[in-house]
């Protein structure tokens, strides 16, 4: 059978996601494994979590309904998928070096989904996971040779003051790298942020997590500025 112009895209590829786990990043997930079948390898960036290492976290993800039709040929997914421990909220994404070795060798697509939603997260984790990781994001892809795309997923929660919000690229209200500046020397007890700013608090971090994508890579080409 023919393939599709997307499926074409995909055909020897390597893929990163981080967020599968997520509702969005698990979605994508199914996709590809369904739909691309010639895909390279998939990467998932994942954490333990509450005791559990990766693969049974894997494990667990697979049993979803979601993953149904992808359950019945589990010596693809067994092939395609491999599960890179990492956390956003380390440094250098807490990859190991030869973990991150083996990513930008291989990697040519990059969706950077992982992220936290929680519209009451404590500051500092927030601030890390959603502004600093997303830089640490495209710091390794500017050292993947192959890389075609870095697709990074925000929210239209991201421009929380519009009543409508279309598909173009605001500015944010401040710049990315003075945000992360003026968290660094707050204290903790300044990290407890009242419950009427959690929604503007984690809108402006996705809306500079957006700028920093839109600042630090070359919107609209394929190629990251260095
Ligand atoms: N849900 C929606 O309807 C929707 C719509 C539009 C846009 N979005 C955007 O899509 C993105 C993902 O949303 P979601 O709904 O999929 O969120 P979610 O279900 O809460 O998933 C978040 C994902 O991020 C991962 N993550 C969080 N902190 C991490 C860390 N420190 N290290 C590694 N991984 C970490 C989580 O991994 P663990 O399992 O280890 O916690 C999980 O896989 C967000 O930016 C959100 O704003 C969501």
């Amino acid at each position: 059978m023919e393939l599709t112009p997307i499926q074409l895209f995909y055909k020897g590829r390597s893929v990163l996601v981080t967020g599968a786990t997520g509702f969005c990043g698990k979605a994508l997930l199914e996709k590809l494994l369904r739909s691309c079948a010639d895909v390279g390898k998939i990467y998932l960036l994942m954490r333990p979590k509450r005791g559990e290492d990766l693969s049974i976290r894997f494990a667990r993800l697979l049993d979803d309904p979601l993953f149904d039709d992808v359950r019945k040929d589990m010596n693809s997914v067994q092939r395609k998928v491999s599960l890179i421990q990492g956390d956003l909220l380390e440094t250098g994404l807490g990859l190991s070096p030869q973990n991150r070795r083996e990513l930008c060798q291989e990697v040519s697509i990059v969706f950077h989904v992982a992220a936290t939603i929680r519209f009451n997260e404590n500051l500092k984790v927030a601030l890390q996971t959603n502004v600093i990781a997303t830089q640490e994001i495209v710091n390794l892809c500017k050292e993947m040779p192959l890389l075609a795309a870095l697709v990074y997923v925000s929210t239209a929660f991201s421009q929380y003051p519009l009543n409508e919000v279309h598909e173009k690229a605001y500015q944010p209200p401040d710049d990315p790298r003075r945000i992360s500046d003026t968290v660094k020397w707050l204290t903790e007890a300044d990290f407890t942020v009242t419950e009427p700013a959690t929604l503007a608090v984690r809108s402006i971090l996705k809306s500079a997590a957006v700028r920093l994508i839109q600042t630090r890579t070359t919107c609209g080409s394929s190629s990251l500025g260095k």
